[in-house]
């Protein structure tokens, strides 16, 4: 880990993943200053809300955070620009493919970029075109998942390139021990959402936070895609009605596909403005029937409100525990 804390410049290698509204000053400064690594989920942000959003998060610490982006995003130029005048430190560049020019952009504004490839290929290619860490994610996550499952991806990346590069491992993470696992194949640090999601801190909806405390892993279900041409890419949530109301936007977007003539790539962003939307209803308003309660397997591990350093400290001394044991 001490690897993963060099790189990061924090306490511990632990990083809050980014989440999508759940993400903001609040809840990022408060995991900072427990000493792990906070994350500003930009989202679907714009460019004047990144840069305030960041500099009420700088006011709240003084302990480095990181900014997430996503590459779909349509101002992502203008968002990296943002990050470059703030001096932003980490830049996790999420969501498929970094756009031509973007790792470059960032590394020159003095920015360590954080890359998340779904396989041992692209991860190399990543690493070729410059990212500093990579975090490897598995499908047991919350939110936007791959298809193989965390245990599988650390089992064929971490032997390959965990020895000379830095390793992040994310998906399903609830508690030490299994830290501790991922330290030991390789991994220079962790990546949780799911188990952050409802501290003390997280501006999550009372709502929100109960659905987590009562659901468990089953529940967390990923998105099935019901249209072959529209390559969706599946999210894990907690089964409600809003699940449902997924496949019926589907049928929509499909349908204006083949109807109005809208380009792929606009029928992608189309879904992505849906689930920000249905996210928001979830996350802010409360409304836990219709809105997407994006959460990984490892809710069932989430009981109760714990402010962030607590959470930070419980999973640092099972880590320890454990590895004292071996
Ligand atoms: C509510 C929620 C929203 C998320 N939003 C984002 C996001 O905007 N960008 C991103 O890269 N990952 C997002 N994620 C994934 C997290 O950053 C993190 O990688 C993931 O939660 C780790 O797996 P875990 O949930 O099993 O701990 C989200 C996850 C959740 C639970």
């Amino acid at each position: 880990m001490a690897r993963g804390r060099d790189f990061l410049g924090s306490e511990t290698a632990i990083l809050c993943g980014a989440m999508s509204w759940v993400s903001e000053r609040h809840l990022v400064s408060a995991i900072s200053n427990a000493g792990a690594f906070g994350v500003i989920a930009c989202g679907a942000m714009t460019p004047d809300l990144l840069d305030a959003e960041i500099a009420a998060t700088r006011a709240l610490t003084s302990k480095p955070f990181g900014v997430n982006l996503i590459t779909m995003h349509p101002l992502l130029t203008e968002l990296i620009a943002i990050c470059a005048a703030h001096g932003v430190s980490h830049v996790v560049l999420a969501g498929g493919i970094p756009p031509k020019g973007s790792i470059e952009a960032l590394k020159e504004a003095g920015a360590k970029v954080i890359c998340i490839p779904p396989t041992l290929a692209l991860a190399k290619k990543y690493l070729r075109s410059g990212a500093d860490a990579l975090v490897i994610e598995g499908m047991e996550a919350g939110g936007h998942i791959g298809p193989v499952s965390t245990s599988v991806l650390a089992q064929e990346i971490l032997p390959v390139l965990g020895d000379e590069h830095l390793i992040f491992v994310a998906g399903g993470i609830g508690r030490g021990e299994a830290i501790a696992g991922y330290l030991e194949m390789g991994a220079c640090g962790v990546q949780l959402g799911t188990r952050f999601a409802c501290a003390t801190e997280s501006i999550a909806h009372p709502n929100f936070k109960k659905a987590f405390f009562r659901a468990s892993a089953r529940e967390a279900v990923a998105s099935v895609q019901v249209d072959p041409r529209l390559p969706v890419i599946p999210v894990r949530a907690l089964k409600n009605k809003g699940t449902e109301a997924f496949t019926a936007k589907q049928l929509e977007v499909a349908r204006a596909l083949d109807e109005d003539g809208i380009a792929m790539s606009e029928a992608q962003l189309q879904i992505e403005h849906y689930w920000a939307g249905a996210l928001r209803r979830a996350v802010i308003d409360g409304d836990v029937e219709n809105g997407s309660l994006m959460a990984g397997q490892s809710v069932g591990m989430v009981t109760m409100e714990e402010p962030a350093a607590e959470i930070v400290a419980a999973l640092m001394g099972e880590s320890e525990a454990a590895l004292g044991r071996r």
